[in-house]
């Protein structure tokens, strides 16, 4: 056995992604121990859509080994990373993309930015890295872009019978972005997903960025899902105190990344939209009050 997943960890994971899919990891790890010289240490206990291993390779030292069914998004994450070439972001070691699997650098201590207590310490982090992210892609044709995104979504809202309201919030999501492409329409490799999760402390007490999904856009569509995040662990939250919040998080990017709140207001409720109508494809229950209280703000 190369890796002996505890009771509970093959639980989890069983429960977590089905039966097919932890038959998938068992094959997969053993093949990429020895495809890569990997000794795999720990499993991260993180489940979304990957299976991801802490490992230690004889080829490329310590590294992160993430397991998924293939798809689209693992070509992405890989490009971009590849693009990045480490540059804020953990760098990519290998890939079987035809598989779902990638070797990447290993970020340590790598925490996340969401154990950092103090609000000011987190939009200051994240201020910093956006300010100096992003690059124009050497091959932008192998990305979708964000307002791919918004009218594939759009499209396929509009032939869901139940959801006719979460559809209007979308049509109207989609017109404003429309519009924001035609005065904020640079081009660039954006990450995606830019949330707490994906940002790890690394050496020298500097934070690295993981997991980006890689979409071509203005920069402006990649700070919304970051401000959404803020809330994450606040499931009941009431209209009052996302308000104040949002005020006080849109008036510090407002200085820090030179963006004015209207626009940055504009951006959450697209992407607020947006993520809903992912969770009705994803089969899940949206969640209607978020995406009325992102449009009351916007509103305002
Ligand atoms: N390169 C890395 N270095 C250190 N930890 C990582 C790395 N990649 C992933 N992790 C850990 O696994 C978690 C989930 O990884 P991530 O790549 O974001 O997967 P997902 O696509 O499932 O969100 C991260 O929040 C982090 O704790
Ligand atoms: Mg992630």
């Amino acid at each position: 056995m190369i890796y002996n997943f505890s009771q509970e960890e093959s639980q989890k994971i069983i429960e977590h992604f089905g039966q097919a899919f932890f038959e998938k990891v068992l094959k997969d790890i053993e093949i990429y121990s020895t495809k890569w010289d990997l000794k795999i240490l720990q499993l991260v206990d993180y489940y979304s859509v990957n299976c991801i291993f802490i490992c230690h390779s004889q080829q490329f030292g310590n590294a992160i080994l993430k397991i998924t069914n293939p798809c689209r998004e693992v070509c992405t994450e890989f490009n971009t990373l590849r693009e990045y070439n480490g540059k804020l972001f953990c760098n990519v070691f290998d890939a079987d993309i035809d598989n779902g699997v990638i070797l990447e650098e290993l970020i340590e201590p790598g925490i996340r930015l969401r154990d950092e207590k103090l609000i000011e310490k987190r939009l200051f982090v994240f201020s910093h890295l956006f300010n100096n992210l992003h690059i124009v892609s050497d091959n932008p044709k192998v990305y979708p872009t964000y307002l791919g995104w918004v009218t594939r979504i759009t499209d396929y809202m509009s032939k869901q019978e139940d959801y006719k309201e979460l559809y209007s919030f979308m049509k109207k999501a989609k017109d404003i972005c429309s519009s924001l492409c035609e005065i904020y329409c640079k081009n660039l490799l954006l990450h995606g997903d830019f949330h707490h999760d994906n940002i790890l402390l690394g050496n020298n007490n500097e934070y690295r960025i993981i997991d980006p999904k890689g979409v071509i856009g203005d920069p402006i569509f990649d700070i919304a899902r970051f401000i959404i995040n803020e809330f994450h662990d606040n499931d009941k939250i009431s209209f009052e105190d996302y308000r104040k919040h949002i005020e006080i998080i849109t008036e510090y990017f407002e200085k820090s990344l030179n963006v004015p709140i209207d626009i940055l207001k504009k951006c959450i409720f697209i992407e607020t939209t947006m993520a809903n109508c992912w969770n009705v494809e994803s089969g899940e229950a949206p969640d209607m009050e978020g995406v009325i209280y992102a449009e009351a703000i916007m509103n305002g």
